[in-house]
Formats: C-alpha cells, sequence, structure tokens
C-alpha cells in the first residue's frame, strides 16, 4: 500500500487498479456515449448514464456493490488507472465557472459519471453552480482561506457533503486530472472508531445544528455562464436561519451513519454536553485520519453516510497546471429528493 503513497490506520480505503480489460470496457462505453451527448449536464445524460453503467465490466459492477452493501471494510475505494489525457484537457482553468458546452474534458467527465452511476443515481443543487453535476476543484487566490473547494492555505476540515440536508448524497467521486502540488486528500471512516454508550447516546441524539456550507450561497454562485434566481436559495435562507436540530450519528448502533460537517456544525447552545461528545468525534476522526495523494487517473469513491473527508494545507502552483479534480454526487434515492425538484425528471434539488 505505501508504493501508493496511502497513510492509514486500519482498513479505511480500498484500492482497486483498473485491468487492462476493464479499462477498455470503460473507454468502449465512453466512445458510444461520447457520440451522442455533448456535455454531462443533463438529465437526459444522468439517465443514459444510468443504463450504461449497467454494462460497465462486470467486476467494477461487483466492486461498486460490495462497496454500497458495505462487504467491504473501507469508507472509501480508491480506483488507480481512470484515462485522463492530459494534453487533450488543456489548461487547469482558473475558476469552477468553466464552460459547459463541448468541453476539452468530455471524454473524462463521461468516464467519471459512468463509473459513479455505478454506485448510484447523480443530481445536483440548484443552489451550487446552478445544479452542474460535475465540479471543477481548482485552487482560488482570493479564496485560499476559505473552507471551499477553492482554498488550499487552511485545512478543508472533516465533512460530509451537504451535511446540512436531509437529501445529501450517499456517495460521491472524486477525479485527479492534476496533482503536481501533491495536497493530501484525506478521510476518515467511522468503521475505524470504537464509540462508548455514554458518547453514542449523545452523539445519535438530536441535539446539533448543521448550517448550509457558503458553496450554496448567491455570492459564491455568479457565473458568465447563467443567471441564477434569487428565489431558488429561499429554502437555504430558512436553513439559515431556523436549523433544526439532527444527530451527528444515527442508524444502526454496529455501522452507524455520519451527519459531520465541522465548520458548520455545533451542538445546541448551551448544551456543553453534546459539545464534548462532538469535539470527542473529530478527534477520533483526527486520530484514524488516512490520506491519499491523489495522481492523475485517481478516483475516489466516498461513502458520504460512512466517511468524512477534507484537504490538507498545500501551496498551489496557481497557473495552468494547478492542482485539478472533478466532483460528482450520486443517490440511492432519487424518488426521495422529488418534493425538492422541480419536476419528476429534473436531477436539481432546489
Ligand atoms: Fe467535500
Amino acid at each position: 500500500m505505501t508504493e501508493y503513497a496511502i497513510a492509514q490506520q486500519r482498513t479505511s480505503i480500498h484500492v482497486h487498479p483498473l485491468t487492462p480489460r476493464e479499462c477498455a470496457g470503460v473507454e468502449q462505453l465512453v466512445d458510444d456515449m461520447a457520440r451522442t451527448f455533448g456535455s454531462v449536464e443533463t438529465a437526459e445524460f444522468a439517465d443514459a448514464c444510468a443504463l450504461a453503467a449497467q454494462e460497465l465490466p462486470r467486476p467494477l459492477r461487483e466492486l461498486a456493490h460490495r462497496f454500497k452493501q458495505l462487504h467491504l471494510p473501507c469508507g472509501a475505494v480508491l480506483i488507480r488507472g481512470v484515462p485522463v489525457d492530459d494534453s487533450r484537457i488543456g489548461p487547469s482553468p482558473a475558476h469552477w465557472d468553466a464552460t459547459w458546452r463541448n468541453p476539452p474534458t468530455l471524454r473524462e467527465e463521461i468516464a467519471q459519471c459512468l463509473l459513479t452511476s455505478a454506485l448510484g443515481e447523480i443530481f445536483g443543487w440548484r443552489t451550487q453552480e446552478n445544479g452542474r453535476f460535475l465540479r471543477h476543484i481548482v485552487p482560488i487566490e482570493k479564496e485560499r482561506a476559505e473552507q471551499l473547494g477553492g482554498g488550499s492555505s487552511v485545512t478543508l476540515v472533516w465533512h460530509n457533503e451537504e451535511a446540512f440536508h436531509d437529501h445529501r448524497c450517499d456517495f460521491l467521486s472524486i477525479v485527479c486530472y492534476r496533482n503536481e502540488e501533491r495536497a493530501e486528500t484525506i478521510l476518515s471512516a467511522i468503521d475505524d472508531i470504537e464509540v462508548p454508550d455514554d458518547k453514542w447516546a449523545v452523539l445519535s441524539a438530536p441535539r446539533f445544528v448543521v448550517l448550509p456550507d457558503t458553496s450554496h450561497l448567491p455570492d459564491q454562485n455568479v457565473s458568465s455562464h447563467w443567471r441564477l434566481d434569487d428565489d431558488a436559495f429561499e429554502r437555504i435562507r430558512r436553513m439559515y436561519a431556523d436549523p433544526q436540530p439532527v444527530p451527528a450519528l444515527s442508524g444502526s448502533r454496529q455501522r452507524p451513519f455520519i451527519q459531520v460537517d465541522e465548520a458548520y456544525m455545533e451542538a445546541i447552545a448551551g448544551d456543553h454536553e453534546a459539545q464534548a461528545a462532538f469535539d470527542w468525534l473529530i478527534d477520533r476522526f483526527n486520530e484514524h485520519k488516512a490520506s491519499v495523494v491523489m495522481e492523475p487517473g485517481d478516483m475516489l469513491w466516498i461513502d458520504n453516510k460512512r466517511a468524512v473527508h477534507g484537504r490538507s494545507v498545500y501551496q498551489p502552483n496557481y497557473g495552468p497546471r494547478h492542482r485539478w479534480l472533478r466532483r460528482v454526487n450520486v443517490t440511492l434515492n432519487l424518488r426521495g429528493s422529488m418534493p425538492y425538484r422541480e419536476h419528476a425528471v429534473a436531477r436539481h434539488i432546489v
């Protein structure tokens, strides 16, 4: 494992290098889809992807199945050798607000959506880049100290994606196009942590509030490609003004689910016992931290209900070869978010 630059204490990352046969199977499906779609950012593409994922090589479908059904003792899977053509994808974008149609990264985007669709259904958030499925994660100088994808000079602290929302993703994938700065993606899985009875009693009670992270606010969504109606943020505003208490851990005592965002979450005002339990949990995540220096062609599948993730401090080489990752979210229950979507086939939660 050390040859892959992975440091881990137990079993939180399962590594799967793509075999030549698997790689050829993925490329074949990408060829087919690239003939039909010039963008991954449509509900039609997401539907086609869900179907095409059923034709992925069986070992990959089996890997996804075992990961989903908790047969693998890990919170994340690292698939290595996903095709990324460094010359074709061009320079790293300066900002997340890059083009949506016929991007030079189309084949890489299709491959990521296809492989991630083996885990669930792709969706987006209207209040985050107007529902774009596949985000660009690149360093942005003026955001270097923020808890955002553009940050770099501070640790991106432990979080589940959209921890504030009932319909947060079950899994996310991150694909690395470039990481010459060798920033570490950090992970910690709940299965690595022994939660004693007294801590479980507190952490599994609705004694915490999680605010929406700033990527869902209007000023983080100013784009030259679209204009987002201010009404779209109405629900986020309500969640901000009146957050409903939630537990930090839930579900099965043996295999709990996590709902944590260290930067945007705290115990209900005055509940010192809950705050102490929360701090204890964060300390345990730190103690069981695994880290990966992602290489081009690495894809992480992260279980967003059973692992938290973040990023180490790093010094970006701001310019055409700076760090460049892509992220997509999937859900096991697309029907569950229907009341939050504009219509049944839309994939954007408002
Ligand atoms: Fe994240």
